[in-house]
């Protein structure tokens, strides 16, 4: 019997539009532009959201049995309707998967069993609830912007349940000064914040953490890019300016080359150190983003709280 080897409806439309008679005159550009969207890639520009659960997918698929406990450990994480996957049957998105990624880096190097934890820029609480919900920490403070602490406040309470709450102080940045320098606190946290400060706010919260704190976990971008492809300047300028002012790592570089982001390294490393005291007892790259690093420092004259042990 006859069978018919022409083209689908389907590839008679893209032959149409996309993989046209003209496609093979010209082969500059061809792989990134329309031409190879119907052929070995989607669009990124209009497939954002299937590239976002791609790359979840992927990251889930990589996950071991350790950060899956953290994860299930971690309860009510759909509140708020993420853009998640369904990995064997458990729902995840990339704000947890992160937020199991960096508790699992932080527990390999400080005891968080008593710890008095302060974190600065928490968002809406991703690393919080996850910590809160993974150990028993004697108490969470949370520094941040007034409107910031009205989400993640409201986005707490919501997720956890009262015990764990209750164990969470909210402070507002005119507050910083008065209400911390009576304290002491095993570890405090900064992710993805201090590069988006003033320089000089940051250098502020560093010489708090290394007046206030045992320990510091850190995970921030390397540098700045200037990379329309990335993400159009969607923005605008209005944006840009004040994005490539902040923070203490204001090199542009190629964030998708690894050779760039890692000669970046030595520089983040060095200005993310909170002061002379203070040694780096961890560190690495904090995929999934190519220019983020990650790295644990423990201050030698304050804290002996490795795995085991408290700050003095
Ligand atoms: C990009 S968000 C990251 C949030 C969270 N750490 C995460 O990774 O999901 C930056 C955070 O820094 C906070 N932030 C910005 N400027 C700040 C400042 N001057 N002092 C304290 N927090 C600040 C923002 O309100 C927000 O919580």
């Amino acid at each position: 019997m006859a069978h018919n080897f022409q083209a689908s409806r389907q590839w008679e439309r893209i032959n149409r539009y996309w993989v046209t008679e003209e496609v093979a005159a010209d082969l500059t550009n061809f792989k990134s532009d329309r031409r190879n969207h119907k052929i070995s890639l989607w669009d990124p520009g209009a497939n954002g959201v299937r590239y976002l659960k791609t790359l979840g997918y992927t990251m889930a698929a990589e996950l071991g049995p350790a950060d899956w406990a953290r994860l299930r450990r971690t309860e009510n994480r759909d509140v708020g309707d993420p853009i998640a996957v369904r990995w064997n049957g458990e729902s995840i998105c990339l704000d947890y998967l992160q937020a199991i990624l960096e508790v699992g880096f932080i527990e390999q190097a400080v005891d968080l069993e008593g710890a008095r934890v302060l974190e600065i820029g928490a968002g809406y609480g991703r690393t919080c609830h996850t910590l809160l919900s993974n150990h028993d920490v004697a108490s969470y403070c949370i520094v941040d912007l007034k409107t910031t602490i009205q989400l993640s406040q409201k986005y707490l309470r919501h997720v956890l349940d009262e015990a764990r709450f209750a164990k969470i102080d909210f402070v507002t940045v005119d507050e910083v000064e008065s209400v911390l320098d009576s304290r002491r606190f095993d570890l405090c946290v900064n992710i993805d914040s201090f590069a988006e400060m003033a320089p000089d706010t940051a250098r502020g919260y560093l010489s708090l953490i290394d007046r206030l704190c045992g320990s510091f976990y850190v995970k921030n971008p390397v540098g700045k890019y200037w990379d329309r492809s990335l993400d159009g300047h969607l923005e605008g300028d209005e944006a840009l300016e004040p994005a490539m002012e902040t923070g203490l790592l204001r090199q542009v570089l190629d964030i998708h080359d690894s050779e760039a982001v890692r000669a970046a390294v030595p520089a983040f490393l060095a200005a993310y150190r909170p002061g002379g005291d203070w040694n780096r007892v961890a560190d690495g790259w904090a995929a999934p983003w190519s220019f983020y690093w990650q790295a644990v420092y423990r201050n030698a004259a304050r804290s002996e709280r490795g795995p085991a042990g408290g700050v003095r």
